[in-house]
């Protein structure tokens, strides 16, 4: 057996790749360690409990004392860290916490995993550490890393952190670095859940600026396939583009979105533009299809209908996640607009 600490597994991400790896990997076990922030949700992994190869801990991966005790009680092997504060538009409202723990916590996790003797590595982070593309061209794993938003600068210091791990004190790590997700269980502040919640209740479709920025969308299983291929597979020290090359504008993933719950276009209004936003991202994963021979198999349409779908079916998951916190955070946000 192999025992992978997955950080953040009670997120959007992390979540759909604990469940998938206590589905597919008999070999496998799973410590999830995550602090339940507004993002966590034990929810998202009801249906690992009563695993025998899974268990929880509550803590925070800026705590290396708890870091460290969960590593050596569960005899980890490998760790793979999705926890961060994940969202632009909170990082802007408030920095801070974006460094606390993607940074700073990072490098503790990196420090109790050495210490504790570790033998994998696996950031998770995000192709928004290369900043904006203009009309042509795709990031690759040499484009610069160039930075945008507080969120993107944090994942951007982590990940020069990992690298300068791996080579300072000869840690195996490996980074990859993946386009906007979508799917089940992921937290209505981002904009394909956002859309569903608010078009389901006839309220505003709040689009930033032109509603004219790209972004390359992936289904969160694809994602999670990736990671876990390069955890077994990737080179050591080495960086993986993840991207399923569905880029798209804004406007038309919000249009898909009412057309596929029969709702309006009217509901959607152009609302002032986010500060710094990025215009266009577009990810060349030719690196993780050769080498890995990694491929997506979701292709856009059909996974935004059956998300759709999921969000339509799961509404009290949905109703669960945008009360309390939530509410005043989104309301002060808005009032902002
Ligand atoms: P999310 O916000 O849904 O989940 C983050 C999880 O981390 C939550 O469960 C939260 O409780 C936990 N967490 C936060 N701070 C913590 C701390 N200090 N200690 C322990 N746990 C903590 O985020 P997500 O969308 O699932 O993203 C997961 C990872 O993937 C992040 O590192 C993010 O940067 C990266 N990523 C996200 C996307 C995307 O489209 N969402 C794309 C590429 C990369
Ligand atoms: P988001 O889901 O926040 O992801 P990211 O900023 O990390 O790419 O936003 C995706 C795109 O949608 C981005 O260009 C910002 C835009 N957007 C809106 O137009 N309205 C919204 O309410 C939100 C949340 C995002």
């Amino acid at each position: 057996m192999t025992t992978i600490l997955v950080t953040g597994g009670a997120g959007f991400i992390g979540s759909d790749f604990v469940r998938m790896v206590l589905d597919e990997r008999s070999d496998l076990e799973v410590v999830n360690l995550d602090l339940l922030t507004y993002a966590g949700n034990l929810a998202n992994v009801r249906a690992c409990e009563g695993d025998a190869r899974y268990s929880f801990v509550r803590a925070d991966i800026g705590d290396g004392d708890a870091v460290r005790s969960v590593l050596r009680e569960h005899g980890v092997d490998m760790v793979v860290n999705f926890a961060a504060e994940s969202h632009v538009d909170r990082s802007i409202l408030g920095p801070e916490t974006f460094v606390r723990t993607n940074v700073v916590g990072t490098v503790v996790l990196l420090q109790a995993a050495r210490e504790c003797g570790v033998r994998r590595f696996l950031q998770v982070s995000t192709d928004e550490v290369y900043g904006s593309l203009g009309p042509q061209g795709r990031f690759t794993e040499s484009t610069a890393v160039a930075p945008n938003s507080p969120y993107s600068a944090s994942k951007a210091a982590a990940d020069h952190f990992v690298r300068a791990f791996g080579k300072t004190y000869d840690m195996d790590v490996v980074i990859t670095r993946c386009s906007n997700n979508y799917g089940p269980y992921q937290f209505p502040e981002k904009l394909i859940p956002l859309i569903i919640h608010r078009a389901r209740r006839d309220e505003r479709l709040p689009v930033y600026g032109d509603g004219k920025q790209v972004r390359d969308w992936i289904h969160v299983r694809d994602h999670s396939r990736a990671i876990a291929l390069v955890l077994e597979k990737g080179a050591e020290g080495e960086t993986y583009n993840i991207g399923a090359e569905n880029d798209c504008e804004n406007l038309r993933v919000v249009t898909t979105i009412l057309d596929t719950l029969g709702k309006p276009h009217s509901l959607i209004e152009h609302v002032e533009d986010r500060p710094g936003h990025d215009r266009r991202y577009a990810i060349d994963a030719s690196r993780i299809r050769a080498e890995l021979g990694w491929e997506p198999r979701t292709d856009f349409d059909t996974g935004i209908a059956e998300t759709v779908h999921w969000y339509l079916e799961n509404a009290k998951w949905l109703d669960g996640v945008t009360s309390g916190e939530y509410r005043s955070y989104y309301e002060t946000w808005y009032a902002g607009r």
